[in-house]
This record gives structure tokens, C-alpha cells and sequence, in this order.
């Protein structure tokens, strides 16, 4: 089939490319005229795994295109997804103007019976709205709109999107349920269920579906709160759980509290939407708050955990999670600033992330490697699960921080790891970790080490 994509962004590149792996032919369509031209040489503006080989494949076997010409493009299309921006504004609520923008100007554009696909997560009612607006600018129904949510994560969304959990198709006529399913057969061919429902409905399972992932992880956020009071281990709670078969492990990793270019912002648009019908999501709208001042709690923890003044923290990964350079809503960016407030000197790592980091919070020092950040820090602390920090040396690290303590949002390690070190360990939901009086001693003797932190550090 052809495919043209609009927008060029995250959804649209990796929807664009993975279509093309599915035999199909596409032609992903950018306003940034820049962006299109670094395309056209094969450069991926964005890191994802996997992408830009899978761009330059499907570029060489001619099945993958870039233009900034719908005018050129769209007349041969028999779907049109619409991949672009929907930015929040301050009550949660989404702007659709990008999408009735790309909508409006398609609509003279396309071929009768072609399929206009929302690809932007969108609230319910959007799909049914843009048909309206599309059948008034072309004084008939000949065009179809349809509605098709991603359920892609960052550093991951290749495997997403080829083995999917399910395809989610929405259509309110046969002929835009007829064209997904042949858009995604090879698919189904390997197994992926496809649910075939309503444009409105398969609006509200795209928010339905991050907000109970959302919900997870709050919950099991405070979970970890409780067994941290209670002497517990929450790693142990969630594989307890998780082993029912209706709950379910996944997404009940205790952290920093979730960030992204989609949880905070869907759960808020879903939360919003539900004030809109005067059916609040009470669940939902209590999570936003808990999931924000969680990350305000994570920082004072950090600066009650130097037990003083000022000093000296060395931060690790700030992205918003592993594999992405994405920085959005990430910890880090409540972290950092608080500590910088508080006087604390900041000295920050990332792989991916610096540049983005950098250009939203200022102030914080930057070394290339996790070692050169640990360097005479008081405390280090882990916000980001990168492989790279799971494998760190930690008597390395301890040779070379100034005080004792390693803050770990992301339970990289088994407390015993760290305390071996001589070093305090401080993780999410299990009581903080001390090293025992013979590790001390047998550090001391190493000759390194200043134990006055552990000392006044609060267990
Ligand atoms: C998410 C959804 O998973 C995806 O289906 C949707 O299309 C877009 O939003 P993404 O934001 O890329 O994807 O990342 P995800 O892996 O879901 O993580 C989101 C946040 O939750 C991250 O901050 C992550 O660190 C956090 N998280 C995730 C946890 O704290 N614990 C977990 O168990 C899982």
C-alpha cells in the first residue's frame, strides 16, 4: 500500500520505518524543511535503537521516503497517517491545532476513498470531529478517518511496534477498518490480536492504557514507601504480586516516579477530559499529584542523606529512563534544580541525555564518564537505569568519593554490592543499608574513606 506519514517526529519516523519493514511504501512528510533535508542523507535527529538502520535500509530498497511536499505526495496515498504534535496546555488538556491544521490541508488533497489515520494520541471524539471537518472542506464523505493508537516506548519501540501486544483499530465505516487490517495483516500473520472497535473507543484505550500503566507505578511507588517504614523490600512485594497472573510484574519497578513524553502528559489529558464530561478520574488526578511530589521528596531525602550544608552530588542519568536521550518530565529535572537551590554543587552524567539536560536546567557541572562525576562527591546518586551504572566498579567508586553515600532510584544494586565498600546505601522501598562494623574496618584499613558521613547520615 502507500503510506504517507505526517510528521516526522518520534511516533512518525519509527511508524514510518516499521511500516516500510512491513512490505508497505512510505513517504514521511515534515514541515521542517531542515529535518527533511538531514533525512534525505539518512540522519536520524532522534536516538532510538535500532531506527536509523532500519531508515537506511528501507531508504536503499526504495520503500522509504522523505519530502516536505504533500501537495506532491498525498494524491497517491491510500493512508494518511497524521503523526504530529498534540502540546499540553496548562489544565492538561491537549492542542489539537496541528492536528486539524495537517487535516484541513490533506482533505482537497487526497484521492476518494482514502483513509486519513489519527496516529497522535488524541481525546475521544477527535477522530469523529476531524471527519466533520474534513467532509465539510471537501463537500462530500468520500474520505475516511480512522483512528490508530501507538502503545511505542523510547528505546524500544521497533520490537513495540513489530511484536506488538495488539493492534488497536479504529473505524466508524468498513472501508478504514478494511485498510488498517490489510496495513498491519503481516502482523497478524504472526499472531498480534487486533481489536477493531470504534474511533472513540480506541481513543479512550490509548489514555485508558497509560493511565492504568501509570497507575502501577504509583501505586507500587507507595508500596515502596510503606516497606521502606516497614522493614520490607519491595522487590520482594512486587514479584509476590506480579505472579498473578491479573496483575501482572511488569511495571512495578519502584523508582524515581515516572516522567516521558507520555504518562505525565496523557494521564493529565485523561484527567482533564474526565473534568470536561463532569466524570472526574479521581484515581488519576490524585497520581499526577503524588507522582510530582514524589520527585520534590526524592530531592530532600538527597539533601537530608549529606546531613549538612552545601557539599558536593554527584548525579547519574538523567534521562527519563534507560536507552533514550529524552529528558522530558525525567526526575532530574526536579532533582537538579533542588539541589542547586539548596547550595549543593552538582556534578552530573549522562550517556545520552547532557544536551537536553543542560539546555532545560543550568547550573550543574558535566563529566563524561560515571567515575569522573563520582570524584570527591559526598553522595552519588543514581536517577536513570542505564546498563553502563549497573555495572559500575563501586570500589572504584568508593576510592574516589569524598563522602559514603549512594542514593539508588532505580534498586540497581543488592544492598551487600555496596555496603561491602564501606558505603551507605540508600534504595527505594528497603530500609537504607549501613556497612557492618568489620566492612568498616577492613576499609579503614584499605586507608581510604571518611566515616563521619555514616555517622551523621539518618539510617
Ligand atoms: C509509555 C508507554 O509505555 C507506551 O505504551 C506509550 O505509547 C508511551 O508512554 P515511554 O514513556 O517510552 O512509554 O516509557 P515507559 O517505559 O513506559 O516508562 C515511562 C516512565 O515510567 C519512565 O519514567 C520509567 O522510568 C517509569 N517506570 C516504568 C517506572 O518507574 N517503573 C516501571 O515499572 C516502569
Amino acid at each position: 500500500m502507500n503510506v504517507v506519514m505526517i510528521g516526522a517526529g518520534y511516533v512518525g519516523l519509527t511508524t514510518g520505518a516499521c511500516l516500510a519493514e512491513l512490505g508497505h511504501r512510505v513517504v514521511c512528510i515534515d514541515t521542517d524543511a531542515m529535518k527533511i533535508a538531514r533525512l534525505k542523507r539518512a540522519e536520524v535527529p532522534i536516538y532510538e535503537p535500532g531506527l536509523s538502520e532500519l531508515i537506511r535500509r528501507h531508504m536503499m530498497a526504495g520503500r522509504l521516503a522523505f519530502s516536505d511536499d504533500l501537495a506532491s505526495a498525498a494524491p497517491q496515498a491510500d493512508a494518511i497517517f497524521i503523526a504530529v504534535g498534540t502540546p499540553s496546555d496548562d489544565d492538561g488538556d491537549i492542542d489539537l491545532s496541528y492536528v486539524k491544521g495537517a487535516a484541513a490541508e490533506l482533505a482537497p488533497l487526497v484521492k476518494s476513498d482514502a483513509v486519513i489515520v489519527i496516529k497522535s494520541t488524541v481525546v475521544a471524539g477527535t477522530a469523529r470531529m476531524i471527519a466533520n471537518l474534513v467532509a465539510e472542506i471537501r463537500g462530500d464523505s468520500d474520505v475516511h478517518v480512522a483512528s490508530n493508537p501507538e502503545f511505542l516506548r523510547e528505546g524500544s519501540a521497533i520490537g513495540d511496534f513489530l511484536e506488538a501486544d495488539r493492534i488497536v483499530i479504529g473505524a466508524d465505516d468498513a472501508r478504514s477498518a478494511d485498510v488498517l487490517a490489510e496495513l498491519y495483516a503481516p502482523l497478524r500473520k504472526k499472531g498480534v490480536p487486533f481489536v477493531t472497535t470504534t474511533t472513540t473507543n480506541a481513543e479512550l484505550v490509548k489514555y485508558a492504557a497509560n493511565a492504568f500503566l501509570a497507575l502501577k507505578i504509583g501505586f507500587i511507588n507507595e508500596v515502596a514507601d510503606l516497606c521502606e517504614a516497614a522493614d520490607g523490600d519491595v522487590a520482594a512485594v512486587a514479584e509476590g504480586i506480579g505472579l498473578d497472573r491479573r496483575i501482572g510484574r511488569a511495571f512495578l519497578n519502584a523508582g524515581p516516579g515516572f516522567g516521558g513524553s507520555c504518562f505525565p502528559k496523557d494521564t493529565r489529558a485523561f484527567a482533564a477530559t474526565g473534568r470536561r464530561y463532569r466524570q472526574p478520574q479521581t484515581l488519576v488526578e490524585t497520581l499526577i499529584q503524588r507522582n510530582e511530589a514524589r520527585k520534590a521528596k526524592l530531592a530532600a531525602k538527597i539533601i537530608a542523606e549529606l546531613g549538612r550544608k552545601g557539599g558536593r552530588v554527584a548525579v547519574l542519568g538523567t534521562a527519563f529512563k534507560s536507552n533514550t536521550d529524552d529528558v522530558r518530565d525525567s526526575a532530574a529535572l526536579t532533582v537538579i534544580p533542588a539541589l542547586l537551590d539548596a547550595g549543593i554543587a552538582v556534578v552530573a552524567h549522562d550517556p545520552k541525555a547532557r544536551k537536553a539536560t543542560e539546555r532545560l536546567v543550568p547550573g550543574a557541572a558535566w563529566r563524561d564518564c560515571p567515575y569522573e562525576a563520582a570524584r570527591d562527591a559526598d553522595a552519588l546518586v543514581i536517577l536513570t537505569e542505564w546498563d553502563d551504572y549497573a555495572r559500575l566498579d563501586l570500589r572504584r567508586i568508593s576510592g574516589l568519593m569524598a563522602g559514603r553515600s549512594i542514593v539508588d532510584c532505580r534498586n540497581l544494586f543488592a544492598p551487600h554490592e555496596v555496603t561491602r565498600h564501606g558505603l551507605k546505601y540508600v534504595s527505594i522501598g528497603r530500609r537504607p543499608a549501613t556497612p557492618t562494623t568489620r566492612q568498616k574496618a577492613k576499609r579503614a584499613g584499605a586507608g581510604a574513606g571518611n566515616w563521619s558521613d555514616i555517622a551523621a547520615a539518618p539510617a
